[in-house]
């Protein structure tokens, strides 16, 4: 689980933000967790509330749900009062803010993590491989996937059989702007 918590001001308790922040919330995992992809705004600017949510694409309605369930009441916790926040988990994804980010692709949120272990043998083999198969799934979730996921595997070395990998955007972006 990875917080980012949002730079574009506070709300304070019982202001329209906050009930409009605590409505949109719970209706995103209702409406979402079905299809593993809702987005959905609601208020009017000054208060107008930008939300999304993302399943990982192997994901079930329920295991979608829980982790979203979870991801609301961390997000609000761990990023108090704050008007914007983006919440990572394995299964799922909960961002919100005041500003407009649906239908672009904003990456300021990155977030890079990484297996602490390291290759051993066949460094350059790996390396292509690995190359290969980020290629290779980013292409399909950007261009074949309706719901712009990925997955695939490589075949490595005897002691290190396979590689995997997954590739997943939200569904509101274009294959471009998916594969960008
Ligand atoms: C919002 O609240 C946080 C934590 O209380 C504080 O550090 C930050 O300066 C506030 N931001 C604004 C724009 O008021
Ligand atoms: C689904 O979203 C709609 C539109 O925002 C909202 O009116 C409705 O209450 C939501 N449904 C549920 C079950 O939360
Ligand atoms: C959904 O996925 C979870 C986690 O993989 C699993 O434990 C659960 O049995 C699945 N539920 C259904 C209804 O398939
Ligand atoms: C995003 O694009 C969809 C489809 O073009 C449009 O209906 C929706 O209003 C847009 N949402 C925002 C928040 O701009
Ligand atoms: C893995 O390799 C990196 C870069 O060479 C090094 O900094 C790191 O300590 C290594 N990690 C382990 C667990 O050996
Ligand atoms: C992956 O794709 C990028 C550009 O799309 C290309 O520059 C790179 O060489 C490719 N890597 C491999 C290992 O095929
Ligand atoms: C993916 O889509 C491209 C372009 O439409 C097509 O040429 C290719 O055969 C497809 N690949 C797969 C694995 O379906
Ligand atoms: C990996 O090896 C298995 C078994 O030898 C083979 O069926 C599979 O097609 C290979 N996968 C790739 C990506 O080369």
């Amino acid at each position: 689980m990875e917080p980012v918590c949002g730079s574009t001001g506070n709300y304070t308790a019982k202001s329209t933000y906050e009930s409009n922040l605590l409505a949109l919330l719970p209706s995103l995992a209702s409406n979402g967790s079905n299809q593993g992809f809702y987005k959905d705004t609601t208020g009017r600017v000054p208060d107008q509330v930008y939300a999304l949510i993302l399943c990982r694409g192997d994901t079930n309605t329920s295991a979608c749900r829980n982790c979203l369930d979870l991801a609301r009441q961390d997000a609000l916790q761990l990023c108090p009062y704050n008007k914007a926040a983006t919440i990572w988990y394995d299964n799922c994804l909960l961002r919100y803010s005041n500003s407009n980010f649906l239908n672009s692709t904003d990456n300021s949120n990155v977030i890079y993590m990484w297996n602490t272990q390291n290759v051993t043998d066949d460094l350059d083999k790996f390396n292509k491989l690995a190359g290969e198969l980020v290629n290779r799934t980013s292409q399909y979730a950007a261009f074949n996937s309706s719901r712009r996921f990925g997955t695939g595997e490589a075949n490595f070395t005897a002691t290190d059989p396979n590689i995997y990998g997954l590739a997943q955007c939200t569904r509101d972006l274009s294959g471009d702007q998916c594969y960008k």
